[in-house]
């Protein structure tokens, strides 16, 4: 059977419903405790490029695997980008998504930095809501639960020549969702590594590609083996300025109430958690700053009491306290290492727009079901 879901006039979304849905009851126990990446819904939304066509073939379809040949660049070069963002049920049983065209702007720039073409906005959109409209039964109603949409594209073809691919790949899976921590912790501890980086100047750091992720592994194995949940990545010049975690955005709260990020100079990833949080801070009277913040200074600072609380942020870790930093030469604790006021100040108006419990005064909230 062939329908259209898109409900928008500018992709004709095709949508091809899977022949064998899991039955309601095993859903029903995928969703009760889902963890964070394991569970996978029934469909998956597919748009084909290639030169002679350009975006073509846009559908919503069974969830299934890739035939792909051996000489696929993707395999070999790493050609690939990704997405991450979350669908939320609404009090009134509805699903909105979270500021969906940041994050296909964001796809777009990634493209043009991994020499793939960018997919027009309005496609991208209608994909990831064609596919929250089919899978819509999966999103959990737990307090912490959502469906994590997971939009990437791949190089596609047959070579193997050291050159931009001209087929690709744009695909959608949706993957329901708890917490992103396992820990039962009130905080999350991070191990800062001295040998690794993540991202040089002119490298990729900034764009959500695979080979980010990738290179970043061995450093979280190591924080894992440090009895730590995540590592903290410094600079690759000084290696002294903190940029970024394995997978998320960091800020530190002040005594003087003050809310500090590093700044987006090319190497740390355009976070809209982090924006939005940004937004927050300062529509909350705060004082932000989007300023270089020192590893070392850090520790002065949480020791002297000037720091008071430190966080995580982003689309898949929302904003999870950071209560602990250990590196080579020792390591502190921060506040209480548990959730500091401003903080869960941030926290809660952040999830109260995405969950529909606060009024949205900035636009972030689409509405899909
Ligand atoms: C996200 O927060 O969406 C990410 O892409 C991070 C990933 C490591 C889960």
């Amino acid at each position: 059977m062939i329908a259209d879901v898109s409900e928008a006039d500018h992709t004709d979304l095709a949508f091809e419903p899977a022949a064998k849905p899991v039955p309601a009851e095993e859903r029903a126990k995928l969703l009760a405790d889902p963890g964070f990446g394991r569970v996978f819904t029934d469909h998956m939304a597919i748009i084909e490029y290639d030169e002679r066509q350009g975006w073509h073939d846009a559908r919503i379809t069974a969830r299934h695997p890739f035939t792909m040949d051996p000489a696929s660049p993707v395999l070999h070069y790493a050609q690939e980008i990704f997405e991450g963002m979350k669908a939320y049920r609404r009090p009134d049983g509805g699903a909105a998504l979270f500021r969906p065209d940041a994050n296909a702007r964001r796809f777009a720039k990634s493209a043009l930095r991994l020499a793939m073409p960018p997919l027009p906005e309005e496609m991208f959109l209608d994909s990831i809501r064609g596919l929250v409209r089919a899978d819509r039964e999966w999103i959990p109603e737990t307090e912490d639960g959502s469906l994590y949409l997971r939009p990437f594209m791949i190089a596609n073809g047959s070579f193997l020549g050291m050159r931009p691919s001209t087929e690709f790949i744009y695909a959608v899976i949706a993957s329901s969702v708890g917490a992103y921590f396992k820990t039962d912790a009130p905080s999350v501890s991070l191990w800062v590594t001295r040998e690794y980086v993540r991202a040089a100047p002119g490298g990729t750091g900034e764009a959500k590609c695979g080979g980010n992720y990738a290179g970043s592994l061995v450093a979280q194995a190591e924080a894992v083996r440090q009895g730590c949940d995540q590592v903290v990545f410094l600079d690759a010049i000084e290696r002294r300025w903190v940029e970024e975690l394995g997978g998320m955005n960091v800020f530190f709260v002040f005594a003087d109430g003050s809310v500090q990020t590093p700044p987006l100079t090319g190497t740390i990833l355009h976070g809209v958690t982090r924006d939005s949080l940004l937004t927050l801070a300062r529509d909350m009277g705060l004082v932000v700053r989007e300023e270089p913040y020192a590893i070392d200074q850090w520790r002065a600072d949480a020791e002297s009491g000037r720091l008071t609380e430190a966080f995580a942020c982003g689309t898949a870790a929302v904003v999870t306290p950071i209560g602990r930093v250990k590196g080579t030469d020792g390591e502190f604790t921060i506040g209480g290492q548990s959730i500091g006021p401003t903080t869960m100040r941030l926290r809660s108006a952040l999830v109260d727009i995405q969950r529909g419990h606060a009024p949205d005064p900035y636009g972030w909230i689409d509405r899909v079901v």
